[in-house]
């Protein structure tokens, strides 16, 4: 598996996309993109390097200390990056670098400079732009350099500088482009799909009684890397029991008990896109009657959920479908009382299902777009999201003994299809009977 990322997509695909915004800017205009840097975790040490998804979505490139600027000047285009210099001795201590005078053809770029030279050579390259697009709080340190640079070109009016007098933010065009996903960016979200799938069905095969939640993502992450995905998404959460009800538990540091589920919220990045799975399972393999009839509503709801998630529905309308779905099934349950449609509009439910039903997926987990005011934003062939609803009914609530520590949620990736949808994680098993089969078969 190559793993250098660059091969995952031709550069053509970066360059396209840069005309694709270019196409959008205002003539006589300027944009400047930065990537990530590095991050200490501690003393010297630092966290694994993630690149900026913005940085990357435009060039590929997946070095820190990097700036891309883009100008449109008479209908004219010219591409620019800064990056790290040659040096032969730090690459030794530290790592390969581009370099400055590799950087046009491996970024199909026209220019590159040396990132130590941005503050000279900004404000020339800025001079004689009305707007500038850049995307403040972002990276911080970019702007740091903007502030600087128009700074440097305002004191040097006299010299024939001038500071572009516009300054606009480019994520909202930025934003729309990576919402809709390319036949490229689909097949790598079907992959990460994949291969977090196959480590869900892993976890299963590895749970039993008293190993620790750990265990089981270090077998996730084990699956991972197997096929190319060197990291998570994001933080794994492997939540036993209780935990489950606990949204954002990744503690991940308790023994997995006889009787309880277990809920697990991971997914893969593969060349930088990223897997969203939630699968709940019986640590023992084998569903309880309390526990069975609580996943069954959730399982429902999720599959009724996709089959309505197509182009024209929104988010918000199939999340009322939802809340109809659980609120019949904890009536049922004996866990709320009364008619279905008061306790909708009473919001009865929210102590057991307080998140959203998906969310944009792409480079970033939480993926950037418009939801519209109520994620009532229609769905469009392209678009890629989540489908997650959950049940949580903690011991602290007044529910029926039977069901308080039980969690659930199921979640799948889908991609808005003319037909209606994909999904892109259906080899992770969801079905009872399934889970129960696959995990006697350990
Ligand atoms: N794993 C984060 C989420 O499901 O939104
Ligand atoms: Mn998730
Ligand atoms: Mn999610």
């Amino acid at each position: 598996m190559d793993l250098t990322y660059l091969a995952a997509l031709p550069s053509s695909e970066f360059q396209q996309r840069r005309q694709r915004l270019l196409a959008q800017l205002a003539d006589n205009s300027a944009l400047i993109v930065f990537s990530a840097q590095e991050k200490q975790r501690n003393a010297d040490s630092h966290y694994p390097f993630r690149q900026d998804s913005y940085f990357w979505y435009l060039t590929g490139f997946n070095e820190p200390d990097s700036a891309l600027l883009l100008l449109k000047h008479d209908g004219e285009s010219q591409s620019a990056v800064f990056l790290r210099p040659s040096d032969p001795l730090l690459e030794t201590w530290n790592g390969r670098r581009l370099g400055v005078d590799n950087a046009p053809t491996a970024l199909n770029v026209d220019q590159a400079y040396s990132i130590e030279q941005i503050g000279s050579e900004l404000p020339r390259l800025l001079s004689g732009s009305t707007a500038l697009y850049h995307a403040d709080d972002l990276q911080r340190w970019g702007d740091q350099i903007v502030r600087d640079s128009l700074r440097y070109a305002r004191e040097h009016q006299r010299q024939g500088l001038n500071a572009p007098p516009q300054l606009n933010d480019w994520r909202p065009l930025l934003d729309e482009m990576r919402l809709f996903k390319s036949e490229y960016e689909v097949a790598l979200l079907q992959q990460a799909g994949q291969i977090s799938a196959l480590a869900h069905l892993r976890a299963m095969q590895q749970a039993r009684p008293n190993r620790y939640e750990y265990e089981l993502e270090s077998e996730m992450l084990h699956e991972f890397n197997r096929h190319g995905a060197r990291f998570a998404a994001y933080n794994s959460i492997v939540a036993g029991g209780e935990n489950a009800c606990i949204l954002h538990y990744t503690e991940n540091d308790q023994l997995l008990k006889d009787g309880e589920l277990v809920l697990i919220d991971a997914g893969c990045e593969f060349a930088m896109y990223a897997g969203d799975i939630t699968r709940t399972f019986p640590v023992n393999g084998q569903f309880s009657p309390a526990q069975r009839a609580v996943y069954e509503v959730v399982l429902k709801a999720q599959k009724r959920a996709i089959e309505l998630l197509v182009p024209g529905a929104s988010i918000y309308q199939v999340n009322r479908e939802v809340l109809k779905i659980k609120v019949t099934g904890l009536i049922e349950l004996g866990i709320l009382h009364g008619e279905v449609e008061q306790l909708i509009a009473d919001k009865a439910y929210l102590p057991f299902y307080m998140h959203g039903l998906g969310h944009w997926l792409g480079l970033d987990v939480h993926d950037v777009g418009h939801y519209g005011e109520n994620r009532d934003r229609t769905l469009a062939v392209g678009m890629v999201l989540t489908v997650e609803p959950g049940l949580y009914l903690s011991r602290n609530s007044e529910i029926p003994a039977p069901y308080q520590g039980i969690g659930v949620r199921i979640e799948d990736n889908i991609l808005i299809t003319e037909y209606g949808n994909k999904v892109l994680t259906s080899a992770a098993p969801k079905e009872i009977d399934e889970i129960e089969i696959i995990m006697q078969k350990k």
